[in-house]
């Protein structure tokens, strides 16, 4: 979704906001634009209608904007189409003050008439312009105080927001706000910056500020602060990123997907990293600490989450309750609140979100904690509000995750999951021996992993044999029912011209399996588990239809190859822990299919990496 970045110091601001839009493509975004305060105080703006390169383009053409103060974003259309003119920073009447926004205002119709009425005249379709707008009414009104009369514009419009704004008048300062979208200010020498990530600045500075909701931070070059929208000023601290600028290259990879997939083994081993006990079978989770006793004292767990997170929740759901026996049930963060979720104080929810940014999930989280839930995270961003808003969560320590398709990331998530599943089975009644047990098989999964990355080429070759057809089917069970899940968002997600679904393998008979001719390819996740049986039924059921048959199977297994097509195998573990396996070989496939097809695999179309709008 949109990003934004600012930047205030002793250098040319241009060419930092432009890199710092580049590190933030990776959201997602149909135009970008930047604007400049010059040394005679003019601000000079360019947008454009497409990628951060165009901008480039144009920025070289103009020779580049001069002066050291500006602010930039790449904007993911909400209100209005994507275009030039509705291209941020959006103005004022009078192009004094310039905003760059990132959320939605929902009351925006309102004001914009009200405005108009007024006299304001509106440039653009966006629901941002009306916030340039409000800050001018007021900065006229109020004897031209730039704080002041932002202050006051924010009393009048609902909704989220992060904001960068800057002013012809006051040509000193940017003014960064947030309420409900992120935004963080970089601390350099004698510079700071604004951004909506971290990825944006590392380059620059790994010291960073997060702004929390309703704070607003006026930044100048010798020095900033930060106030409330109550006006009292706040002490913030500074925090070391744990990010470096390597993490954010392709490092000889053509493709980020492609990067983080080959990481996933890495990613396996980083989220276990010190968090075993393996003697005594006991799974140490440093974050979850300061709630252990009311851990204990649990009799249910909700999982909210969206997207390819909420499929790893749908497998935790599986461990938790075989391993820990609490009851567990999975949710659409966006489902959530819209019905009435049954809580008390001993239930506790589980957000699992790896932008920690994800609207819908943090709108289940407030609600969940509104009616008295323990609330608990599982992210892979430092600082990002899940990990602020919840009382205790585990970071998953992956490094950021570029790609759009959410890959390594969600490894990660299984992993802590299984940690999780031990971390309260060892509470409750599982024994030493499956403690230990669990605990010796998750730390082979690297190995394992880096194994099926092997069959790269082979995967590779599969995606261009079935890259022809435009429908798919992915069938789990038990464990794998997520998996097949994942695999069929991600295949939609990154080969966008194919449409793939995903069911229980006992739920064809049930209808789907009308759909099934020589046509239709299956997918069927089909580890040598306490299911298999039954997923080889649904697989002679779809062969007898003509139906094709990709297999993910355990190594050894010679039978399958007599019924699928083709199969790729994966190596043995806990029944557990397939899961974490047999997605590394669907990721590579959803990668490979969509090079195939000429899809952006990085930056799908229509997609946005951090979704920070309900
Ligand atoms: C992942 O491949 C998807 N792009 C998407 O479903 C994503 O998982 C979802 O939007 C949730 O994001 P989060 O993990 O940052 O909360």
């Amino acid at each position: 979704m949109c990003g934004i970045a600012g930047y205030i110091g002793k250098n040319e601001a241009a060419p930092v906001l432009l890199e710092s839009l580049k590190k933030l493509e990776y959201r997602g975004y149909d135009s970008a634009g930047l604007a400049v305060i010059d040394k005679n105080n003019k601000i000079n703006s360019i947008k454009v209608n497409g990628r951060i390169n165009l901008l480039e383009k144009e920025l070289r053409k103009n020779d580049p904007l001069k002066g050291s103060i500006g602010i930039s974003h790449t904007r993911w259309a909400t209100h209005g189409e994507p275009s030039k003119k509705n291209a941020h920073p959006h103005s004022d009447c009078e192009e004094n003050i310039w905003v760059a926004h990132n959320g939605i205002i929902e009351n925006y119709k309102i004001l914009k008439e009200q405005l108009e009425k007024e006299g304001h005249q509106f440039k653009s379709d966006t629901d941002t312009e009306v916030i340039s707008h409000l800050i001018e009414k007021y900065f006229k009104k109020n004897g031209q105080n730039l704080e002041k009369a932002v202050r006051q514009a924010l009393e009048k419009i609902e909704g989220a927001y992060g904001l960068a704004i800057i002013a012809r008048d006051e040509p000193d300062k940017i003014i960064a706000v947030r309420k409900g979208s992120p935004l963080i200010i970089g601390l350099g020498q004698d510079e700071y910056f604004i951004a909506s990530d971290p990825s944006a600045i590392i380059g620059y500075t790994k010291q960073v500020i997060y702004l929390d909701d309703e704070e607003m931070a006026i930044i100048k070059k010798d020095g900033f602060k930060v106030v409330g929208f109550d006006n009292i000023e706040k002490e913030k601290i500074s925090q070391e990123t744990e990010w470096d600028v390597k993490q954010i290259q392709k490092s000889g990879f053509s493709h980020f997907m492609l990067k983080e997939i080959f990481e996933e083994p890495e990613a396996i081993k980083n989220s276990i990293r010190g968090r075993l006990i393996p003697e005594d079978g006991l799974a140490k989770l440093g974050g979850l600490e300061s709630v252990t006793e009311k851990l204990k004292e649990i009799n249910r767990l909700i999982i909210v989450a969206c997207g390819t997170a909420r499929y790893a929740g749908l497998v935790g759901e599986y461990m938790i309750e075989e391993y820990a026996g609490i009851p567990v049930e999975v949710d659409m963060g966006s489902e959530f609140r819209y019905r009435k979720p049954i809580i008390d104080k001993k239930t506790a929810v589980l957000a699992i979100s790896q932008s920690g940014e994800t609207a819908d999930t943090l709108a289940a989280l407030r609600e969940a904690k509104r009616k008295g839930a323990l609330t608990l995270g599982i992210t892979n961003v430092v600082g990002s509000t899940q990990s602020r808003e919840t009382e205790a969560g585990v970071y998953n320590h992956v490094g950021p995750e570029i790609a759009v398709g959410s890959t390594k990331a969600f490894i990660s998530q299984l992993t802590v999951l299984a940690l999780l599943a031990i971390y309260l089975g060892r509470q409750r009644e599982m024994s030493l021996i499956t403690g230990r047990r669990i605990g010796q098989e998750l730390q082979k999964l690297p190995d394992l992993a880096e194994k099926i990355l092997k069959q790269d080429q082979q995967i590779k070759n599969l995606a261009k044999k079935y890259s022809k057809f435009k429908n798919f089917f992915f069938l789990g069970r038990k464990y794998n029912l997520g998996i097949a899940e994942e695999g069929a968002i991600k295949l939609k997600e990154i080969a966008y011209y194919i449409h793939a679904e995903s069911y229980p393998g006992g739920e064809m008979k049930h209808g789907p399996i009308a759909l099934i001719d020589e046509n239709l390819p299956s997918l069927f996740i089909v580890p040598s588990d306490s299911v298999y049986e039954k997923m080889i039924n649904a697989i002679e059921e779809t062969k007898a239809r003509k139906g094709k048959i990709i297999a993910i199977a355990t190594e050894g297994n010679e039978e399958i190859k007599k019924i699928a097509d083709d199969v790729i195998y994966i190596p043995k573990t806990l029944e557990m822990l397939t899961p974490i396996l047999s997605v590394i070989p669907l990721h590579l496939f959803s990668a490979y299919m969509g090079l195939e097809l000429g899809c952006d695999i990085d930056k799908p179309r229509n997609l946005a990496k951090s979704v920070t709008v309900e």
